[in-house]
C-alpha cells in the first residue's frame, strides 16, 4: 500500500515545474510527494511551498523545501494532496488526518489540486468514510444538533463522535478546534450536503471537498490511473 501511495506521489511530481507555487498536501500519501519533491530540490529545483499542516511543514522543513504562507503569495500554481475517498466527479472526503481546513483554504487558492491516493480510496458515493466536521467547542451539543438537522434534510443520518487522539484526550487541530466524525455510509447528494454544513455557525469546516480537484491519480496493484475532472 505504501508503494501505491508512493508511485501516486512520483507520477504528480511530473507536474511540477521549475519556478512553481505548491500547497502542500497532509497525510501519509502527501508525505511521500513532499520526500520526493525534497530530492529535486535539492538536485536544483526551485519551487516554494504553502504547507496545509504544522506536521507538512516540519517534513517540508527537514527535506529542504523553501516554504511561504498565503499571505505572502497570491495564487498557488497547484496543490497536491491526499484524500480518505474520491468519487468519480473527483468530490473528496478528506481530513481523516485533521488537516482538513488548512487544506481546502490551501486547494482553494491554488489553480489545480491534483489528488493522489492508492485506488482503495476509489468509491461510487462518499460516505463510507466517517466525515470530518471541524466545530468551536463552544456550544457542541447545538452545532451537533444543527448539524444533525442538516444530515436529515440531505437525507442521512448517523453517529457522530467527538475525534479523541491516541492519548485518549479530545483531538485538537492545527486551529485549536475540535473533530466531530459523522458515519454516514452513503451520502447520495454530497454538494447539497456540504452547503448546509458550511451554513452551520458553530461549523468551522468539513471534509467534503466539492469540485476542487482537477485531477486525481490512482496507483493500483494494474499501474496509474489519471482521472480528470470533467
Ligand atoms: C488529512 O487531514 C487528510 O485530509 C489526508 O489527506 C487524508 O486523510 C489522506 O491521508 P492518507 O494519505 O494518510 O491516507
Amino acid at each position: 500500500m505504501d508503494q501505491l501511495k508512493r508511485q501516486a506521489a512520483a507520477r504528480a511530481l511530473d507536474e511540477v515545474r521549475d519556478g512553481m507555487k505548491l500547497g502542500l498536501g497532509t497525510g501519509s500519501t502527501a508525505k511521500h510527494f513532499v520526500e520526493l519533491l525534497g530530492e529535486r530540490v535539492r538536485a536544483g529545483l526551485n519551487v516554494i511551498g504553502v504547507p496545509t499542516s504544522e506536521s507538512t511543514r516540519t517534513d517540508a522543513e527537514r527535506c529542504g523545501i523553501r516554504l511561504t504562507t498565503l499571505d505572502e503569495v497570491d495564487r498557488l500554481d497547484l496543490t497536491v494532496d491526499g484524500a480518505d475517498e474520491i468519487d468519480p466527479a473527483l468530490n473528496l472526503i478528506k481530513g481523516g488526518g485533521g488537516a482538513l481546513l488548512r487544506e481546502k483554504i490551501v486547494a482553494t487558492a491554488s489553480d489545480r489540486m491534483i489528488v493522489i491516493a492508492d485506488d482503495s480510496k476509489w468509491v461510487d458515493a462518499l460516505g463510507r468514510f466517517p466525515l470530518p466536521v471541524e466545530v468551536i467547542p463552544f456550544g457542541l451539543a447545538a452545532t451537533q444538533r444543527a448539524i444533525g438537522r442538516a444530515f436529515a434534510q440531505s437525507g442521512v443520518s448517523g453517529q457522530m463522535v467527538v475525534r479523541k487522539g491516541k492519548d485518549g484526550h479530545v483531538f485538537v487541530t492545527d486551529g485549536g478546534h475540535w473533530i466531530v466524525d459523522a458515519h454516514l455510509g452513503r451520502i447520495e447528494d454530497a454538494p447539497r450536503l456540504a452547503g448546509l454544513l458550511s451554513a452551520i455557525p458553530g461549523v468551522v469546516e468539513h471534509g467534503l471537498f466539492i469540485g476542487i480537484a482537477s485531477i486525481a491519480v490512482l496507483a493500483g496493484a494494474h499501474g496509474i490511473r489519471v482521472v480528470e475532472q470533467r
